[in-house]
């Protein structure tokens, strides 16, 4: 079994009968997902809210109910990957540009558990996805280089990126170290900036494995 099989199935585990579960986007919680569309057909009832159309798809095929946020009071529990994580639990995520559904639902969720193979672990956060509305976002990318990241458009066949709420992502290199929290802030300040990928302060639980191969939860 791969690593991201581990980790995502291991948070299934997580999932208690009953609860509204944010089902996060990507190939490490596709596992979860897929566990979770197991566990529905022997009779555990759920209520799941997906963060992008993939995810609502996947969770139909398999059979997983889906709800909407005016159906709910809270969302009881969010699980989703991530692109890097620091010793902080502190997150870069937004590899498969679906960051301001998932920060949306990691925001409301009581509890939000994380699951990364070990090429997720980071010493430092480096590369950071960044969501613009596609109006002025040639000034919008130089507000982003005036506060110290080299932002790079994000391409699909030489086309801009879009995301599933219309807009287009900036990958940054965050150069010089900048405290998460803080960046988050200044980021969220520039006009034409939606959301960033910077998950601070959100994390309970990250799922990796550990050098023995045992599933390991920080
Ligand atoms: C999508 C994400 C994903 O959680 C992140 O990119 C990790 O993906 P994977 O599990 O495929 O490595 O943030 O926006």
């Amino acid at each position: 079994m791969d690593e991201k099989q581990i980790v995502g199935e291991k948070a299934a585990e997580f999932v208690k009968d009953g609860m509204v579960v944010g089902l996060g986007t990507g190939s490490t919680v596709f596992y979860t997902i897929q566990k979770l569309g197991q566990l529905v057909k022997e009779g555990l009832s759920i209520k799941g809210i997906p963060t992008s159309v993939q995810t609502e798809e996947f969770a139909k095929e398999l059979g997983i109910s889906l709800t909407s946020f005016s159906e709910i009071e809270s969302i009881d529990i969010f699980i989703d990957g991530a692109d890097e994580v620091n010793s902080e639990l502190e997150l870069i995520k937004g590899g498969g540009g679906a960051l301001l559904r998932e920060k949306i639902i990691a925001r409301g969720a009581k509890t939000f558990i994380v699951v990364a193979d070990s090429s997720k672990r980071v010493e430092k956060l480096g590369a950071l996805p960044v969501e613009v509305i596609p109006f002025g976002y040639e000034m919008t990318e130089k507000h982003i280089r005036a506060i110290g990241l080299v932002p790079e458009i994000r391409l699909n066949r030489e086309n801009p990126f879009i995301t599933e709420n219309g807009n287009y992502i900036f990958d940054c290199e965050i150069s010089e170290y900048v405290q998460p929290e803080r960046l988050e802030r200044m980021l969220n300040m520039i006009p034409g900036v939606v959301e960033n990928g910077l998950f601070v302060g959100m994390t309970d639980l990250v799922i990796t494995l550990d050098q023995e191969k045992c599933c390991h939860v920080k």
